[in-house]
């Protein structure tokens, strides 16, 4: 059977500042799209991670489908309307425009979406990151699908072994989705020399090789290039397929287990290892680290099984120990080199225009 699966998500509000969505904000947008589902959907899964509510949705109406859309779109702002009665913290902070037009792409919530022929046994797992953006990605996508390092199904595998197709974005471009393929293992220096700028350039998609068949997914807008002023980070989610033609489960989470830095954290202007998470973890320490989450699925003729809590297991709580001391080791040089983002990065626009008022005040000495 062909099915989609829809993951959607947006910062609609929070409690604290930006730690964590209401119970009743959460159950109005969950709520809403049950009642609201019709036959759009063959099934619903939600959860939040830090301040971001995701709807995983499966249906058979392919990717950018206006009314899947739209449902979760108006599903957000019931949601943000209760968040606006309590008092929550930017509530509908995500939704940067007025009315819905086709597809939330541009709008704010982060939409990540694959189309697919499902197989007999279909797992799958949904990540949700919180307090950075896109690019956060990139590491563990070149890791688990052109490293054997990390990917030993690279070598094992017959099909695997073929390689993969990463389909890349320049995330600046917003006039339109700006994207280039490359094949792994041939061009994978060209891979790395695109994948290390992960403001820039994001991995949005990457297919098997010798199939054609996708085998991940990432949301991929910037709300910072979307509305072109500060307005928080995007906090991406992505779908990555396991097993037989793809990596397998070890293969796709144990990158995570590096704790390397990526941007977000306070005011999401820091750089932060990329903690993992079990799913409704808040965030605390300087509004960070940044933060991932990683939900295990099978999913069979459209329904999902219960999720598995993949970083829930001793042996991330043992990585979560050294990357919060990473975390800490980076606050104690506070705003100093490479523990805040550069200018262009920094997503408050008045210190941005600060900093070219002081600039006009310098002199050239004669
Ligand atoms: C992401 C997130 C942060 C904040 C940032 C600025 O979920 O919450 O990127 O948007 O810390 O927050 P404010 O708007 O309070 O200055
Ligand atoms: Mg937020
Ligand atoms: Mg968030």
């Amino acid at each position: 059977m062909k099915i989609t699966i829809s993951a959607i998500k947006a910062d609609i509000g929070s409690i604290g500042g930006h730690e964590t969505p209401s119970k009743a904000v959460y159950e109005t947008v969950r709520k809403y799209v049950l009642e609201n589902k019709k036959d759009l959907l063959l099934d619903l899964f939600t959860t939040y991670v830090g301040d971001d509510i995701a709807l995983l949705m499966t249906h058979t109406r392919g990717e950018n489908n206006s009314d899947i859309h739209k449902l979760a779109w108006d599903a957000f702002v019931a949601g943000t309307e209760v968040a606006k009665k309590q008092g929550l913290y930017g509530a509908g902070q995500d939704l940067l425009k007025d009315s819905f037009s086709g597809n939330v792409k541009g709008m704010g919530p982060g939409v990540c979406e694959m189309e697919f022929d499902e197989r007999p046994n279909e797992p799958f797992i949904f990540f949700q990151a919180d307090k950075t953006d896109p690019g956060a990605f990139n590491l563990p996508m070149y890791l688990s699908f052109a490293d054997p390092m990390y990917s030993p199904g690279l070598f094992i595998s017959a099909k695997m072994r073929q390689g993969y197709e990463f389909t890349i974005m320049n995330v600046y471009h917003t006039e339109g989705d700006k994207v280039i393929k490359l094949n792994a293992p041939e061009e994978i220096y060209d891979v790395a020399a695109l994948l290390r700028d992960l403001e820039t350039y994001v991995v949005e998609s990457v297919h098997l090789r010798a199939t054609g068949d996708i085998a991940a997914k990432v949301s991929t807008s910037r709300l910072h290039n979307i509305a072109g002023t500060y307005v928080g980070k995007d906090d991406p989610v992505a779908l990555v397929r396991l097993q037989k033609l793809f990596p397998d489960a070890g293969e796709v989470l144990s990158p995570y287990a590096l704790g390397y830095y990526v941007a977000g954290d306070n005011r999401g202007s820091h750089n932060t290892p990329l903690l993992p998470v079990k799913t409704h973890s808040i965030v605390s320490y300087f509004d960070g680290p940044a933060c991932v989450s990683a939900l295990g699925f099978c999913v069979h003729d459209g329904i999902f099984t219960e999720p598995v809590d993949m970083f829930d297991h001793p042996v991330w709580e043992r990585v979560r120990e050294k990357v919060s001391d990473k975390a800490i080791e980076m606050r104690r040089q506070g705003f100093f080199g490479c523990a805040m983002l550069g200018m262009n990065e920094l997503e408050y626009t008045e210190i941005v225009d600060h900093i070219k008022e002081l600039d006009a005040r310098f002199v050239v000495r004669k």
